[in-house]
């Protein structure tokens, strides 16, 4: 299918917008931390027509079978299925007093879905930007990416922190978002010519719409309650001493948040000298805490860090996103990228029976 088959015109608006990878800095964010994304090749296209009425038309590649789908402006209900994300950014701008009309939408995406890889953010944060553009809605990239998270928050259910929006909206090619999800203040660090990334989607689907994602935030913000503090954030990785004051499952959960913060802010200053074996310790301490302290990695995950972390030409590796399933991202050297990712997806295969994709580097 394309818009002009689903519609039967052309679209007066087409834009992307990438998947993202955290390099670090997991589960900080909902606790007013620091994180350290960067955008993937892999991105969400949305094409787009303003309509007059109130009818919006929704078809996309991905979802073929669903054929063209539709609603009406002002009665949004939530289906729990992807097109709750349409719904949701409609309902979410008229409750910010932002008017739009009907529209035709269009949705071809290549990132893929319950991998980690912020799929939602960039199919919600994508259909904002192009509504932007169609309606001349004066907003700055910044509140595009606060609407998108409204929309996950209020309308689909997830209570997931800000990172994934505000990397899609923001980040470029090349250069990590280094973000204080607390102010928004950000900076965009150069990644070193030296450095190969590599992402690998395990094929576990993960998901953030309730469960374990939302138990940690909870874990978190009792923690922060006990401990007399707004957020984790406020516990520097000089008073650890004030996680004594936790119940042992609380402690271990706030110990990596703090732990992480720290790490987010070592891995900026690894990255600006060049220092791909520090960075690469960073990894592999970060995936440690968020196995052993938060709990959020699988038996097979592990397995696909242990694997990546022995190969020769990979600095380290860790589990990236939310967990419970999804991809991992490894450091290697540029030139022994392509070959590390293709040989650490073939262990991994062989060893779990499992069909993983390297998604970075590109083929
Ligand atoms: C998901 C959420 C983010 C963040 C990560 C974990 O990607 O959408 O807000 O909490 O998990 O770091």
């Amino acid at each position: 299918m394309s818009f002009e088959a689903a519609f039967n015109t052309s679209p007066n608006i087409v834009i992307s917008t990438p998947g993202r990878v955290n390099l670090i800095g997991e589960h900080t964010d909902y606790n007013e931390g620091f994180v350290l994304p960067t955008v993937i090749p892999q991105t969400t296209k949305i094409a787009l027509s303003a309509r007059g009425g109130s009818r919006v038309r929704i078809a996309s590649r991905n979802m073929a079978e669903s054929g063209v789908l539709h609603f009406m402006l002002g009665d949004e209900v939530r289906h729990n299925s992807w097109i709750d994300y349409i719904q949701g950014v409609t309902q979410v701008l008229a409750s910010a007093g932002r008017r739009v009309t009907g529209f035709d939408v269009y949705i071809d995406s290549t990132v893929p879905a319950g991998a980690g890889l912020s799929s939602s953010a960039a199919l919600i944060v994508g259909v904002i930007k192009a509504l932007r553009l169609a309606f001349q809605l004066e907003l700055k990239d910044t509140a595009i990416a606060l609407l998108a998270q409204r929309v996950e928050n209020e309308f689909v259910g997830a209570r997931v922190g800000i990172m994934d929006q505000m990397a899609v909206a923001l980040a470029t090619p090349g250069q990590a978002l280094f973000l204080d999800t607390r102010s928004l203040d950000y900076k965009l660090i150069a990644i070193p010519k030296t450095a190969g990334l590599i992402v690998i989607n395990s094929s576990i689907k993960h998901s953030n719409i309730g469960g374990g994602y939302s138990e940690r935030r909870s874990s978190c913000e009792e923690s922060a309650r006990i401990m007399g503090v707004r957020a984790l954030r406020d516990i520097g990785i000089d008073a650890t001493q004030k996680l004594t004051m936790l119940p042992p499952h609380l402690m271990k959960r706030a110990r990596h948040v703090i732990t992480e913060n720290a790490r987010v802010q070592a891995a900026v200053t690894a990255l600006q000298a060049g220092d791909l074996p520090r960075l690469g310790s960073l990894f592999k301490e970060s995936h440690a805490s968020m196995r052993d302290d938060f709990e959020v990695s699988t038996p097979e995950i592990d397995i696909l860090v242990e694997i990546a972390c022995a190969d020769p030409d990979v600095y380290g590796a860790r589990l990236t996103g939310g967990g419970f399933g999804g991809s991992i991202v490894a450091l290697a050297s540029a030139n022994g990228a392509r070959g590390a990712a293709d040989r650490i997806a073939k262990r991994f295969a062989e060893r779990t029976g499992l069909s993983p994709s390297v998604l970075v580097p590109v083929v």
